[in-house]
């Protein structure tokens, strides 16, 4: 008898390692444990066994019994964690968390902003819904001026409009504070342009002013080729082209080399070979005289810049659009 209980337990443990699921588990606790099975069949017997042993059988019996309940109550609950998926595998490998990343604008700027930190600029800041005096009549340009039209824009009362450029902030740090002046001032403006690859009703800019005695136009020129140069390489080539600005005088406008075709023209800078970047040029006395600046002591320069058109530049980008449509498959290349 005593063999045969130990032949039961060898064989139940070796069986309940084969078992893979709640079904399989519950026929083997049936087989086992049940009306019909052998460890019953084996109480049942008890009765016929020698009255001396009976006690030390019986103990047996009941300790396989136990053995059998403990096991399976083991297994039923690892199975059921298997079920309800809260079993942790911990071989698999981690869940990756989405990391943010900046907008290829924003790159463009922080590049842009520490370059100009570096030659010595500080940061500047403005409103965007600006008033007429500031977005225009400072800046030289009266009511009925004709510079007006190529910046019309969406008015919120006949006097205050959202700012077509970052210029009136030009006017706002003059007002602020003595001379010398060196500052950029990044910012949103708008223009109630129609959108295209080359045009949105709102896009970016960074305004420049450095004001002081001794100022020249050769001073200009090597600020914007020396950011142009560092920005995109020794070999990028800059354009400055004779304008007008009612705030500058005399004013150019310049470009650089168009990268896509390195200067050869082609459907993206309208084979002209070269991407018109803003315009610059020297502070106007007009403009001086406003903010209660000496014209007799004091000249300086200021210059835009389009922030998107030299992001484009910077990224190959062909359709100023993309940068905000906020669609991922676009910004997740930055
Ligand atoms: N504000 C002008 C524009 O948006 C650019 C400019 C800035 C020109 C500073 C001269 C000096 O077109």
């Amino acid at each position: 008898m005593k063999e045969n209980i130990e032949q039961l337990r060898e064989a139940f443990l070796t069986e309940i390692q084969t078992v893979k699921n709640l079904q399989e588990l519950d026929a083997l606790r049936v087989k086992y444990l049940g009306r019909k099975g052998q460890l019953q069949a084996y109480f049942k017997q008890l009765g016929q066994v020698d009255p001396a042993d009976r006690p030390q059988i019986g103990r047996l019996l009941n300790e396989l019994k136990q053995l059998f309940e403990r096991t399976i109550a083991e297994y039923k609950s690892r199975f059921r964690e298997e079920d309800t998926g809260e079993w942790i595998d911990l071989t698999l490998p981690g869940r990756k968390p989405p990391v943010a990343r900046k907008h290829p604008l924003t790159q463009v700027l922080d590049e842009i902003k520490s370059i100009f930190q570096s030659l010595g600029f500080t940061i500047a800041d403005g409103p965007e819904v600006e008033t007429d005096y500031y977005n225009f009549e400072a800046l030289n340009i009266p009511k009925l001026h004709p510079a007006r039209d190529m910046q019309d824009t969406l008015y919120v009362t006949e006097d205050i409009l959202l700012r077509t450029h970052t210029s009136p902030v030009q006017i706002r740090v003059m007002e602020s504070q003595p001379p010398p002046v060196r500052i950029i001032a990044p910012g949103r403006v708008y223009r109630r342009d129609t959108p295209d690859a080359s045009h949105s009703p709102f896009f970016h800019q960074v305004e420049g002013l450095c004001v002081d005695q001794g100022i020249s136009f050769a001073d200009l020129k090597a600020v914007i080729s020396e950011f142009a140069r560092r920005m995109f390489g020794e070999d990028i080539q800059v354009r400055f082209r004779p304008s007008f600005f009612p705030f500058t005088e005399p004013s150019l406008e310049y470009d650089f080399n168009c990268v896509f075709c390195r200067g050869k023209g082609c459907r993206v800078c309208k084979q002209t070979g070269w991407m018109e970047i803003s315009g610059a040029g020297m502070v106007d006395p007009n403009v001086f005289k406003a903010v209660g600046y000496d014209p007799e002591i004091y000249t300086g320069y200021a210059f835009g810049m389009g922030v998107d058109r030299i992001a484009m530049l910077k990224f190959a980008i062909d359709d100023i659009r993309l940068f905000f449509e906020n669609d991922m498959r676009f910004l997740r290349q930055f």
